[in-house]
C-alpha cells in the first residue's frame, strides 16, 4: 500500500495498487507516451494525449501525440509515424495516455483506427469519462482486442502522472459523468457535531440503516480527512440482510496523512486518498477509477467546498429531533450574503425514518 503523497498543486492520490503492473516495455512506453503528450498544447478544449506503438517484441514502431483541435489524435499520429518508418503495427500494442475515443469528430474514431490497423493489445492510463467519447476500450475488447486500461491496469503511479498532465480537462469531462450525493445528518439547529466534536449518533437506527442502503448503491463513499480523524469511520456499506460483496471505494480527501491504522483504509485495497482541496479534481480521481455514483458524507468543510463548487447533484438531509445549541454546522460559508443569493433546492421526496426525517433534494 502506498503512503499518502505530500501536498501537490494538481491532482494527486494514493491507492493500494502496485506501482507497476504492466510488462516493463509497456510501462516504459506509457512513460514515453506521457512525455509525448506533454508536447501538445495545454489548456485547449482538447486534452494532451500521447501514443506509442510497440511491436510484439517490445520495440517501438511509431510515436504520436495530439497537437490541438482539428489535428490528428495521438493514435492516428502514431499510426502515421509507424507507416512513415515502414513498420506494420499488426499484432502489436498501442500504449496511450487516454482511452481511445469512439466518436466520429473531425478526425474519426481512434478505436476503429487501431482495430483496422490490426493491433492485438491496447493499453491506456485513464478511461475517457466523456459521454460521447468514452467506451473505446469496450469497443476494442468486443472486437477481440486485449484491452488493459485505467489505474487498476497500469498502476497508480502512471495513472496519477496522466491525471496530473490533463487534470483540468479530465475534471471538466468527468463532472457530468459522476453523480454526487451529499449526505448530512443534522440536529434541528443544523449541527453535525457537539461542541466537543462528538457526533455519534445524531440520527437513529432507521436513518442509519437507510444510509447504509444508499452506501450499498454507490461506487464510492467520500469524506474529508477531518472526519477520518474525528470519527475514524469504517465507511463500509452494511445494510441489514445484505450478502457480503465488493465494497464501494472509500475515499479520504485532504492533505493530512491518513493514519496507517485508520479504519477507512480497510484491508480489501478499496481505499484512495485524494490529496487535493479541489472538488473538480476529487471528481476526476473518482471518474478515473470508474466511479459513476458517489456519496459525500462530510464533514462540513468538504461538503461546503462541494456546494460552493456546484458539485452536488443530490442532497440527502437526515434531520433528527435534537437540539445541540453549539457545535459544527452542517454547512459553512457559501458566499451568500443576502436571501436572493440563497442556494435553493427542489425537494424530490421526504421520508419519515423512525424519529427522524429524510429530505432528498436536487438542484432547483
Ligand atoms: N453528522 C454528520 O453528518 C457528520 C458527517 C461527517 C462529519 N461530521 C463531523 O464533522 C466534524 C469534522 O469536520 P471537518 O469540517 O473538519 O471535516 P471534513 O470536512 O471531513 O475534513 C476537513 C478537511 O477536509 C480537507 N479538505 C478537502 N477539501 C477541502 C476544501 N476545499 N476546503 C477545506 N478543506 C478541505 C482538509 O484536509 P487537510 O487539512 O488534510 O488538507 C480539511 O482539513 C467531526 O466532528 C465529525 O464528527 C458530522
Amino acid at each position: 500500500m502506498h503512503d499518502p503523497h505530500p501536498p501537490q498543486p494538481a491532482a494527486a492520490g494514493t491507492a493500494p495498487l502496485p506501482a507497476t503492473v504492466l510488462p516493463a516495455a509497456e510501462h516504459a512506453a506509457l512513460r514515453r507516451a506521457l512525455e509525448l503528450a506533454a508536447r501538445g498544447p495545454a489548456d485547449t478544449p482538447n486534452p494532451q494525449v500521447g501514443c506509442v506503438l510497440l511491436a510484439p517484441d517490445g520495440t517501438t514502431l511509431g510515436e504520436g501525440h495530439h497537437r490541438g483541435a482539428g489535428t490528428p489524435h495521438a493514435e492516428a499520429d502514431a499510426l502515421a509515424d509507424a507507416a512513415a518508418r515502414g513498420h506494420d503495427p499488426r499484432g502489436g500494442t498501442a500504449v496511450v495516455t487516454l482511452e481511445p475515443c469512439r466518436h466520429t469528430g473531425r478526425t474519426g474514431p481512434c478505436a476503429r483506427a487501431l482495430r483496422e490497423a490490426g493491433v492485438a493489445r491496447v493499453v491506456f492510463a485513464l478511461p475517457d469519462p466523456g459521454a460521447a467519447e468514452g467506451g473505446g476500450g469496450a469497443e476494442l475488447a468486443a472486437a477481440g482486442i486485449d484491452v488493459a486500461g485505467g489505474p487498476a491496469a497500469v498502476g497508480e503511479e502512471l495513472a496519477e502522472s496522466a491525471l496530473d498532465l490533463i487534470g483540468p480537462w479530465y475534471a471538466r469531462a468527468a463532472r457530468p459523468a459522476v453523480h454526487v450525493i451529499l449526505k448530512t445528518a443534522t440536529t434541528l439547529d443544523g449541527r453535525v457535531a457537539a461542541a466537543d466534536g462528538t457526533s455519534r449518533w445524531i440520527t437513529g437506527p432507521a436513518a442509519r440503516e437507510h444510509a447504509h442502503r444508499v452506501r450499498a448503491g454507490v461506487d464510492a463513499i467520500v469524506v474529508g480527512t477531518g472526519t477520518v480523524r474525528a470519527d475514524d469511520p469504517a465507511l463500509t456499506a452494511r445494510p441489514a440482510g445484505a450478502v457480503a460483496g465488493p465494497q464501494p471505494l472509500r475515499v479520504a480527501v485532504g492533505r493530512r496523512p491518513v493514519p496507517a491504522t485508520a479504519r477507512i483504509r480497510g484491508s480489501d485495497g478499496r481505499f484512495l486518498q485524494a490529496t487535493t482541496h479541489d472538488p473538480a479534481l476529487v471528481i476526476a480521481h473518482l471518474a478515473a477509477r470508474g466511479v459513476r455514483r458517489a456519496v459525500l458524507e462530510g464533514g462540513p468543510r468538504l461538503g461546503t467546498a462541494f456546494l460552493r463548487a456546484g458539485a452536488v447533484d443530490e442532497l440527502h438531509a437526515y434531520l433528527a429531533p435534537v437540539h445541540l445549541g453549539a457545535g459544527a454546522a452542517a454547512v459553512g460559508d457559501l458566499g451568500v450574503t443576502t436571501i436572493d443569493g440563497a442556494l435553493r433546492w427542489r425537494t424530490v421526496h421526504v421520508d419519515p425514518l423512525g424519529e427522524d426525517v429524510l429530505l432528498v433534494a436536487r438542484p432547483a
